[in-house]
């Protein structure tokens, strides 16, 4: 495949999954990806521990900052934190489908109010420097109207948005759990390039089903940039071809000693030795680190009795140097018992 010049390659914003820990683990294997936080809600940061909310790392960058809400005073208190803290990036949820978050009137059912969002995203720009970005669906309940999307896209960027990350789908507020939504309304990649024709001054960035290099070529053909989710989480690895196939430039996060050419042992190595220091300094047990990189070894020989021992409860009073090394044996072990096979397998040379 021919290297693409790289326009936004981010990983997406994803409840309980990409926590600071999760981000760090990515951006060992992509220097260049966005990061987004998980959604965190207005309310945890104006009657919350917003310190507490808004911990990252330093190596984390670039790293955006998701928030949810739908009071523009509160999203302005955020996006001025957001800045405090050093993030990159702001942006508004207005894709979620969950009850809570319907019951709490953002998220997806924000679409049925671009005036809002429009004066929500003023006030964040109002309130500090940062980009105020927006991720939302292409439409509300099975209706299909391209123009209610584009009217939303239309008047959320008169007020100055110039970036929308656009999740292919419709949000079915009634009938489906969040992970159906994610699932069951169509995908319908047109509409987001047909959102760029409409709008061509404005970065529009695809999200919905992407898993492959060819996938994000595909649709950075056409747009100015690619989100990915779940593949980026159950697959990590395919971070690693991020930076690869889509180079442009130094990469933007020089803290990073990383190697030319990465290997899965070497993120391993550096997460043993990052939950080592969450142990130290934040009394953060490994497991809750090293749930976040299961899918390293995604599809390779050995790689489930891999992931097995890092899951593994019994072994939560080693530490996580003894866990790597339990959980590497048991993936060579595996992989000889494979060659073992292949080779019993193979068939025996005649000899006339
Ligand atoms: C476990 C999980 C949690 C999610 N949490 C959020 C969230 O906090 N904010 C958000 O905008 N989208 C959230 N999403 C949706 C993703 O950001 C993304 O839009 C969706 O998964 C489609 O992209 P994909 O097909 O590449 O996974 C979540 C998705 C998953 C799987």
């Amino acid at each position: 495949m021919q290297k693409q010049s790289l326009k936004i390659l981010a990983v997406a914003p994803m409840m309980d999954w990409t926590d600071r820990h999760c981000r760090y683990f990515h951006r060992l294997l992509s220097s260049k990806a966005l990061l987004y936080t998980e959604m965190i809600t207005t309310g945890a940061l104006v009657y919350g521990d917003s310190d507490y909310h808004l911990k990252y790392n330093p190596q984390e960058h670039p790293v955006a900052l998701q928030l949810g809400g739908s009071d523009p005073k509160d999203l302005a208190h955020g996006a001025k934190l957001a800045h405090q803290h050093g993030y990159d990036e702001v942006n508004i949820n207005c894709g979620c489908p969950s009850e809570r978050v319907q019951r709490g009137a953002f998220g997806a059912c924000l679409m049925n109010e671009p005036r809002l969002v429009a004066q929500c995203v003023s006030a964040m720009m109002d309130a500090g420097p940062l980009p105020v970005t927006v991720k939302h669906r292409i439409g509300l309940g099975r209706g299909e109207s391209f123009s209610f999307v584009s009217d939303f896209v239309g008047k959320v960027s008169e007020a100055g948005c110039r970036t929308f990350i656009v999740h292919a789908r419709n949000a079915w507020l009634e009938g489906l759990s969040p992970k159906e939504n994610r699932e069951i309304p169509p995908l319908k990649p047109d509409w987001a390039y047909r959102l760029k024709a409409e709008f061509p001054d404005l970065e529009i960035v695809y999200n919905g089903g992407v898993k492959t290099p060819e996938d994000i070529a595909t649709h950075l053909n056409q747009l100015d940039g690619v989100m990915v989710g779940r593949e980026a989480y159950h697959n990590p690895w395919i971070l690693t071809k991020w930076d690869q196939f889509f180079p442009v430039g130094e990469p933007m996060n020089q803290e990073l000693d990383i190697p030319t050419k990465l290997s899965r042992q070497w993120a391993e190595e550096q997460m043993v030795i990052y939950m080592e220091q969450e142990q130290k300094l934040n009394n953060v047990h490994w497991s809750s680190v090293a749930r976040h990189m299961l899918g390293l070894y995604h599809a390779q020989p050995g790689g489930k009795r891999w992931r097995r021992v890092w899951s593994d409860h019994k072994l939560k009073n080693m530490t996580p140097f003894e866990v790597s090394k339990l959980a590497n044996k048991a993936l060579l072990k595996e992989i000889a018992l494979i060659e073992q096979r292949e080779v019993q397998n193979e068939p025996a040379i005649s000899t006339f």
